[in-house]
């Protein structure tokens, strides 16, 4: 069976450029098809200045939003990231794979770097390394499939190289994954800026729609988006990003093509009306089960950690298998038979 992994990380209220271009389908039909895990990557929530309480909020948050959104814990395995050590272990041995060149031409560093510089802050080390981390997250799993967006897909080609070059200089250990970003929603973009993306870390504004906005909220936003000053409905990305990125999330909402469905208006007043209804429809499950579960916090503890328990007994063969295969000399407990001195 196909193993898939994915991740959200708690550095912002989620949006709907997380749910359209991952979340949606993790539940639509990952979690049916795949034998499916999906973590809320805390540690990756310490690359960049960080509150430790909102950290600790905002990922039972996303937790209680993954449930939420329809991830079952008897079809997949929901945990925390930093509740299996098994990430950690092997993000360093994969630190030893990777060279310092590849991991400065992320364009996730290389875009939030110099944010952090301008902030009046200084680069935490581990922005640099997070690439690490996440291919351990992936690869410690033996993923075959990575449901992301658009933006992670580099993350995820670093990922396929290192375990590429791990299994060549120390044999076959790692199942090397690809990216499943989806058709339509893989860039979701800043309905007040639709040349950049849609993102949970940046400043709250009125171009990014978060999945707990209530429907009055979703409505303005969309209502309020920007497009252009032309007058008809055409998707192009280049010459009307606004347009092009209002059918794109229509689309996604309502299961149509964004091509086809520009045809269908003449004016941007009706798309907007018409997106504005398909966003707070698709979003309106989401909050009532969402607002059922903070009523029931035992609920997403237990899930949390009975997803951590089977994701360790999951991650900790291949983690082991790496430290052997790389050199290191396997610790011996007293029940333990002797070790293998041939190796
Ligand atoms: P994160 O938390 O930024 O985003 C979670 C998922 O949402 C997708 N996404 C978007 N898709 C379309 N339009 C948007 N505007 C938009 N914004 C976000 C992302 O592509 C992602 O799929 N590094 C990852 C987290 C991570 C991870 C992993 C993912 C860590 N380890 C291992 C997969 C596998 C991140 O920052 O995602």
């Amino acid at each position: 069976m196909t193993r898939v992994f994915s991740g959200v990380k708690p550095t912002g209220h989620l949006t709907l450029g997380n749910y359209l271009g991952a979340m949606r389908r993790w539940a639509a039909v990952d979690q049916h098809e795949a034998d499916a895990l999906f973590c809320i990557v805390d540690l990756h929530a310490l690359t960049v200045e960080h509150d430790p309480a909102r950290v600790r909020r905002l990922s039972r948050q996303a937790a209680t939003l993954l449930l939420a959104s329809g991830l079952d814990p008897e079809l997949c395995t929901v945990f925390v990231q930093s509740h299996v050590d098994e990430h950690t272990r092997l993000s360093y041995l994969l630190e030893c794979v990777a060279t310092d060149g590849e991991m400065r031409r992320m364009i996730q560093y290389k875009e939030k770097a110099p944010r952090e510089r301008a902030r009046g802050g200084s680069v935490r080390l581990s922005l640099l390394t997070y690439p690490a981390l996440m291919a351990a997250d992936i690869l410690a799993y033996g993923a075959d499939e990575v449901p992301v967006g658009d933006d992670q897909t580099q993350h995820v080609e670093l990922t396929r190289d290192l375990a590429v070059r791990f299994n060549q200089r120390y044999g076959h250990t790692f199942t090397v994954p690809k990216a499943t970003p989806p058709t339509v929603g893989a860039r979701v973009m800043n309905l007040q800026d639709p040349t950049s993306k849609m993102g949970k870390s940046d400043d709250a504004g009125p171009g990014i729609v978060y999945l707990l906005d209530e429907p009055d909220v979703v409505r303005k936003k969309v209502m309020r988006a920007v497009t252009d000053s032309g007058r008809d409905v055409v998707h192009d990305r280049e010459e009307r990003p606004g347009v092009a990125n209002l059918l794109e999330i229509l689309a996604a909402c309502t299961g149509g093509d964004p091509k086809e469905l520009a045809g269908s208006y003449a004016s941007y007043g009706a798309l907007k009306k018409d997106t504005a209804d398909a966003v707070v429809e698709v979003l309106r499950p989401l909050r009532e089960r969402h607002q059922a579960l903070c009523a029931d916090p035992g609920y997403v503890d237990g899930v949390l950690r009975d997803g951590a328990e089977r994701a360790r007994a999951m991650a900790r063969p291949t983690v082991d298998a790496a430290y052997r295969a790389i050199g290191l000399l396997p610790a011996v407990s007293g029940a333990d038979p002797a070790p293998n001195a041939a190796r």
